[in-house]
């Protein structure tokens, strides 16, 4: 890529690059704050890596041309194909196997399929008010992230695949969850950290990390052998889908190993992004008493003066200002932070910077979803943003949490039903305080999420 025209932040180091001033830890954080000063496109070097980072919505816009851009697996993608292989998340635009499992998978994903996921996701979202409850009961604050987590990998092990995590039984994290965090964490890490040594300091060992994903592909393992071991069993779940459907145009079924690649992918894709987005809604309506008091009255409005209500599938779409208050959370803090894309032939980006095939960017959506021109006061919380018809004023490609093109989320719909039901039914049930003192912190992972945020719930009923 015609880089030499791109800027690049200050003190930039020979051979290592542009990481003088990333702290650690902290890569997005630290890129969204000097990205601000030198504009919607810049490059940094790292090592002999060179990520140009996008964040203006023309630029953004013009890397959604599927003709003549696609998908990158590249950066932080080839590790973790080295765990699921041509899953989903981890395919090449033309790999068959993406195109197989996306015509098999989309109809689980539609917005009406949602309704056969509502109950299962009721029936979770309550086992988090009794959590809450107990703790309201004791008067002790809980730990918002690690509670939406649990909500969040419980409700897509039942409704995927008919697996229970127990996650709300047990104080410390599932095996599965522990292997994936780890696993994860490798694999981010092996991504910029090729010497093993230093690897092995960061992330641990090799062997540690073959156990881990060991363990992941064991635990899918025992599922789908379950449920091939139940003949009587027809759930109409991810996993029956993909064990029973066959492609609608070339009877096509995905193997057993794409499978349990696929199961891994729902797992981790499922549940870290949509728990990082409750609990930044969470934090950001807690700080905001206005936002606060609109969102319960919305949903007193619909469930009123009942201490335990019956949401119904249609209720969610109702619940215009809580869905408000949760993308305007992803505006500020888009839970999965980017992705990228490759020119598919030379191109010019921006009508402006010379691309080669196979050029990439990152698309930086922290970046994105402040920019100025689009967004004003872009720092501050307004779920009105959001409001009806405010879209429409807005650059097409200014707001993109759920990415892009084909390539874009496949459980968006699945993630805005869960989280929308779950914020509404906490909402409605308890008067929110967090510590004053609590100043957001950001975990960075794969993902984003609050770190050490903790609310104190009272029953409002
Ligand atoms: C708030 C929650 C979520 C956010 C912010 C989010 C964000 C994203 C983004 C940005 C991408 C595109 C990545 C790229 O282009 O490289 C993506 C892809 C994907 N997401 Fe999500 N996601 C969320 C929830 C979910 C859920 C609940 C599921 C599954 C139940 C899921 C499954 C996937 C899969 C399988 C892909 C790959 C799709 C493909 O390339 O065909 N995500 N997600």
């Amino acid at each position: 890529m015609d880089i030499a025209t791109i800027p690049h932040p200050p003190r930039r180091v020979p051979v290592i690059g542009d990481v003088v001033g990333i702290k650690v830890g902290k890569p997005v954080q630290t890129v969204l704050a000097q990205s601000r000063g030198l504009g919607p496109i810049s490059v940094r070097k790292v090592l002999r890596t060179q990520i140009v980072t996008v964040g203006g919505a023309d630029l953004a816009g013009d890397l959604s041309d599927e003709s003549r851009f696609c998908k990158f697996v590249g950066l932080h993608l080839p590790p973790l194909r080295q765990v699921v292989g041509d899953a989903l998340f981890t395919a090449e635009d033309d790999e068959p196997n993406w195109q197989l499992a996306h015509d098999i998978l989309a109809p689980a994903f539609t917005r009406e399929a949602m309704s056969g996921y509502h109950a299962v996701m009721l029936e979770v979202a309550r086992e988090l008010l009794a959590r809450w409850d107990a703790a309201a009961d004791r008067g002790q604050p809980v730990d918002v992230t690690p509670d939406t987590t649990r909500l969040t990998m419980e409700t897509i092990g039942r409704t995927g695949f008919g697996y229970r995590f127990a996650s709300f039984d047990r104080d410390e994290p599932h095996p599965f969850v522990v292997a994936m965090t780890r696993a994860l964490h490798y694999a981010r890490v092996s991504a910029v950290l090729p010497w093993a040594p230093v690897r092995r300091l960061v992330a641990g060992s090799a062997a540690q990390h073959d156990a881990d994903v060991a363990t992941l592909r064991g635990t899918v393992d025992q599922v789908i052998r379950a449920r091939l071991d139940d003949p009587a069993s027809d759930a109409p779940d991810l996993l029956g889908r993909m064990l029973r459907t066959a492609h609608p145009g070339t009877g096509d079924r995905l193997d057993p190993v794409n499978i349990r690649h696929q199961m891994i992918t729902f797992l981790v894709a499922g549940h870290e992004t949509t728990s990082g987005a409750l609990s930044f809604a969470l934090y950001y309506l807690t700080r905001d008493q206005g936002a606060l008091a609109r969102a319960q009255a919305e949903v007193d409005a619909l469930w009123g003066e009942t201490a335990d209500p019956e949401p119904a599938f249609a209720d969610v779409a109702k619940l215009r200002y809580v869905r408000a208050a949760l993308d305007e959370a992803l505006r500020l803090w888009p839970t999965a932070p980017g992705y990228l894309r490759a020119a598919r032939c030379d191109t010019v980006l921006g009508g402006r910077y010379r691309m080669n095939e196979g050029d990439w960017a990152l698309v930086f959506l922290p970046l994105l979803h402040r920019d100025p021109q689009v967004w004003p006061d872009p720092d501050r919380f307004d779920p009105d943003r959001f409001g009806a018809g405010q879209a429409k004023s807005r650059p097409a490609h200014a707001y993109k949490p759920f990415g892009t093109g084909k390539r874009s989320c496949i459980g968006r719909q699945f993630a805005l039903h869960e989280a929308v039901l779950a914020l509404g039914l906490i909402l409605h049930r308890y008067a929110l305080t967090a510590p004053e003192a609590y100043e957001l912190q950001i975990a960075e992972s794969l993902t984003l999420k609050p770190r050490g945020f903790r609310l104190l719930p009272r029953r409002r009923r």
